[in-house]
């Protein structure tokens, strides 16, 4: 996601700026690497940005090297000018509830590893000079990702691996671990990754993590509905969550595991059951969602995909996906056609990748992307960002239901706060869908519940 901006026009006449790269950035800081060339010799600087609302950014101090770097090794002084915040607006990767918003994230191939390949194709004299301006590297965050084996697991793996925000990532599963840590582990970005297998390793995979992201189980076979997972789904979930509340409890759950309409109330209950539960820490990842209808309304409307931003609210499944096309942004018409047309592929569309596959697994890579992105937002929430929001399945007072999928802020502590504007003046056609999906959403939160209860009785007595 790593992205080369030209714009020579905006610098002044002294030097062409070659390449500019957004190395990370967020709604509140911005990493940029700026290349500019002056009589031949190439110039560059890292730059640490505190809004992307400023418009020109300042250089006074770039390191130089190129053909002509041992012969100026002076740092030299220079205003370079260009627009910051039109660079910025492909890069955020936040959902910001008043603003645009945009799905492009340039973090996923953070500064570190962008730093990394830099110092790979310039020589060592060079690298020497450019020292002062490197970045120091920022990623403390601990991440366990819990079925990481998988087909979901894997690619989410390698995208986390890629965060500049990671320190160490911390693979879990029943099997085949070992090698997916190891092939990892030669990516030359900052975390850290280790491995562990088997019940007898969580605990210790778990110490410390500030996010526990949970894909372990089965995913539905062509013929399966959601429900259908639900036995095998609960009982693994039930336990890695059990054991997320001893070594972890302080972390961001976030639950990928289907029927995630019943494994979130389950997780729930469990950490209830811990003396743990913290209502603001515990997310059903419904991402994919507001992602595959971010792409669809976008092929629709012939619209700038970056731009385009759905909130879809309700639960994880079938006609319990809502998306809200009416407060789509920007804003767009759509007719009833469409609506219905939109709104039936988004709530089918986990179905579209399982018949696709004819057997061969449910969505992993674009689940994956969406799991990603839900944890990159939750670091950044932990990192001190502002303004991150994000649609999640959570506890909530939105409606009758006592979890709700809708559009929340992230914050250092969790779910800042739920976000109700997106319910106010639904069309009638998603007012009735809201309605509609309620008695299925209900009956799925309580099959949840019943599990968790029924578990407890069994062993009490
Ligand atoms: N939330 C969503 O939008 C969404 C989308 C797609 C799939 N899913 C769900 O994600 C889950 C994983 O899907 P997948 O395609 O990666 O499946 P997969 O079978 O490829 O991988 C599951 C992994 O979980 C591991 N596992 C099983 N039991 C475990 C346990 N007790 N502890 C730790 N690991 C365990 C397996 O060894 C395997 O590596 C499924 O439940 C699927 O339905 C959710």
């Amino acid at each position: 996601m790593n992205c080369v901006a030209m714009n020579t026009t905006a610098v002044n006449e002294q030097y062409s700026l070659v390449n500019s790269t957004i190395l990370g950035s967020s709604k509140i800081r911005a990493f940029l690497s700026v290349e500019v060339v002056s009589d031949g010799a190439v110039f560059r600087a890292h730059y640490k940005m505190a809004s992307p609302s400023i418009s020109t950014v300042s250089i006074s101090s770039i390191a130089s090297y190129g053909p002509q770097a041992g012969l100026r090794s002076e740092h030299k002084s220079s205003a370079l000018g260009f627009n910051a915040a039109k660079f910025l607006k492909c890069f955020s990767g936040l959902k910001a509830a008043a603003s645009v918003n945009l799905e492009s994230d340039a973090s996923f191939l953070g500064r570190e590893s962008n730093a990394a390949l830099l110092a790979s194709s310039i020589p060592k004299v060079q690298q020497s000079q450019r020292a002062s301006n490197q970045f120091q590297p920022q990623a403390s965050f601990k991440v366990a990702v819990l079925g990481a084996a998988g087909g979901i697991g894997q690619p989410l793996a390698l995208l986390i691996k890629m965060s500049p925000l990671v320190s160490a990532l911390h693979l879990y599963d029943i099997a085949n671990v070992k090698g997916v840590a190891a092939d990892l582990s030669h990516c030359n970005t900052p975390s850290q990754v280790l491995d562990f297998t088997g019940p007898l390793e969580l605990a210790n995979c778990l110490k410390g993590v500030d996010v526990v992201v949970i894909p372990a189980g089965v995913p539905r076979k062509p013929g399966m509905t959601r429900d259908d997972l639900f036995n095998i789904n609960a009982n693994i979930v039930k336990s890695l969550v059990e054991a997320v509340a001893d070594n972890a409890p302080n972390a961001f759950i976030h639950i990928i595991s289907n029927p995630v309409n019943s494994t979130v109330p389950i997780a729930a209950e469990v950490l209830k059951q811990k003396g743990v539960y913290d209502p603001k820490k515990l997310f059903g990842v419904t991402t994919l969602d507001v992602v595959r209808a971010n792409t669809f309304v976008a092929q629709q409307k012939n619209l700038k995909l970056v731009d385009v931003d759905v909130p879809v609210i309700g639960g994880h499944a079938g006609i319990t996906i809502l998306p809200l096309l009416s407060k789509t942004r920007p804003s767009v018409t759509f007719t009833d056609e469409e609506v219905e047309q939109l709104t039936v592929r988004i709530q089918n569309a986990g179905t579209e990748v399982v018949e696709a596959k004819a057997g061969a697994g449910s969505a992993t890579l674009s689940m994956a992307y969406a799991a990603a992105r839900f944890v990159e937002s939750s670091l950044r929430a932990l990192d001190g960002d502002g303004e991150v929001y994000e649609c999640s399945f959570v506890q909530s007072e939105l409606t009758e239901l006592p979890f709700f999928a809708s559009r929340v802020e992230l914050g250092k502590k969790g779910v800042e706060a739920v976000i109700s504007a997106d319910l106010h003046r639904l069309t009638e056609y998603e007012a009735k869908a809201l309605e509609a999906l309620k008695p299925e959403l209900k009956a799925s939160i309580e099959k949840g519940v019943a599990f968790v209860e029924k578990r407890a009785a069994v062993a009490a007595n």
